[in-house]
């Protein structure tokens, strides 16, 4: 298959493309587009062919639904059985924006676009691209991020190109995304509500809200879900954003991390292996190894989220054998960036005191 690329500016997206975009969208085909937070891969999430061809494309497990994507806060009718008043509240403040809601599914939901869920998880995201493209293609758009499943999320069109050309239908290029991590998920079929997956809506911001809400115990795991309960998010039981090499977190306080880390870096170094470091900016100084990287500051936890899923892929693609990353701050954006890295060390954790 040949992959088209469809170069857009993201503010004002060519009419022409979008409409070229759509119409692939509506005889069944997958567009790659961007979101605020990650490229999605995009399907009609009412063609339950359109949609088994995403997850084909995507080598995704069948039992992990991707997020629905609407382009109006009153399309979500339509697809569940009911809008809980709490679920009305973060729609009419976090919509348009980074936060996916899990509601209790309508009969038109295909069974396919749900894997076999009583339950779907909707998003109206911000991005001028994105809704341009469910606008046009007059249906909601099911879209998994636009990476192989196991990789890292793709914040740039060239990500979304390494990992799918000739696997799908068209690529819209609109550059870099804004955010970096994906959405929030929160269940809303349950009361309280539950944070199923941190990510660009803070966890503050949604308990300012709605007061009274929960933290699935998988969002802040530092081991293998079996031993944490029940599985709420189907996305929770599969391996994720893992490079090629071992990635190893340190978690402790700056200056212990930073002794901790050369440790590691030079034991690896006296048996031959390549070693890369994710520090920051604060830090990134303190490090010799093959490839050091900074993600960004720790007063501005938004950067390193912004440059977290580029700098794993640029640091893996230099063929170092063992990657070390510098933990930060849980807070704000910070919950969000640890659940990701915490997940593509596959666990391995060490902290640093
Ligand atoms: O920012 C984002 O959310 C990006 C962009 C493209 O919008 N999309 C994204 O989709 O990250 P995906 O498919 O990679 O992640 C969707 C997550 C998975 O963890 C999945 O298990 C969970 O949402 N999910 C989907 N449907 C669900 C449901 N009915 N109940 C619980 N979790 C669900
Ligand atoms: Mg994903």
């Amino acid at each position: 298959m040949n992959t088209l690329l469809l170069k857009v500016n993201p503010l004002k997206p060519d009419a022409k493309k979008i409409e070229a975009a759509a119409q692939i969208i509506q005889r069944g085909g997958l567009v790659a587009f961007p979101t605020e937070t990650v490229y999605g891969l995009g399907a009609d999430a009412l063609n339950p062919e359109a949609v088994l061809a995403l997850f084909a494309a995507k080598k995704r497990p069948l039992d992990n639904p991707p997020i629905v994507h609407v382009a109006d806060p009153k399309e979500v009718q339509r697809l569940v059985a009911e809008v809980p008043p709490k679920a009305q509240l973060l729609m009419d403040k976090f919509w348009p924006g980074p936060l996916t809601l899990v509601f209790k599914r309508s009969e038109i939901m295909p069974k396919v676009t749900v894997a076999g869920l009583n339950t779907v998880a909707i998003r109206m995201p911000k991005h001028p691209v994105a809704l341009a493209l469910i606008r046009q293609s007059r249906c909601p758009i099911a879209a998994p991020s636009a990476n192989l499943a196991g990789k890292p999320s793709p914040t740039t069109a060239q990500h979304v190109y390494e990992d799918l050309n000739g696997r799908i239908d068209a690529i819209i290029d609109g550059g870099a995304t804004d955010i970096g991590v994906e959405s929030t998920v929160v269940d809303m079929s349950v009361d309280p509500p539950m944070l199923l997956r941190p990510g660009g809506t803070p966890f503050e911001a949604l308990k300012t809200v709605l007061g009274d809400m929960k933290l699935h115990p998988f969002v802040q795991a530092e081991q293998e879900l079996s031993s944490l309960g029940e599985i709420r998010s189907p996305g929770m039981k599969h391996k994720h954003y893992a490079p090629k090499a071992q990635v190893i977190l340190v978690e402790g306080n700056v200056s212990a991390v930073t002794v901790k880390i050369r440790e590691l870096a030079e034991s690896y170094k006296v048996t031959g292996e390549k070693v890369g470091i994710l520090a920051t900016d604060e830090t990134q100084t303190a490090y010799h190894a093959d490839v050091v990287k900074s993600l960004g500051s720790r007063s501005n936890l938004s950067t390193v989220a912004q440059n977290l899923f580029r700098l794993l892929r640029e640091v893996d693609a230099q063929n170092v054998d063992v990657i070390i990353a510098e933990g930060v701050s849980s807070d704000g954006l910070g919950l969000a960036v640890m659940n990701r890295l915490r997940k593509a060390s596959g666990y391995h954790i060490v902290k640093a005191e």
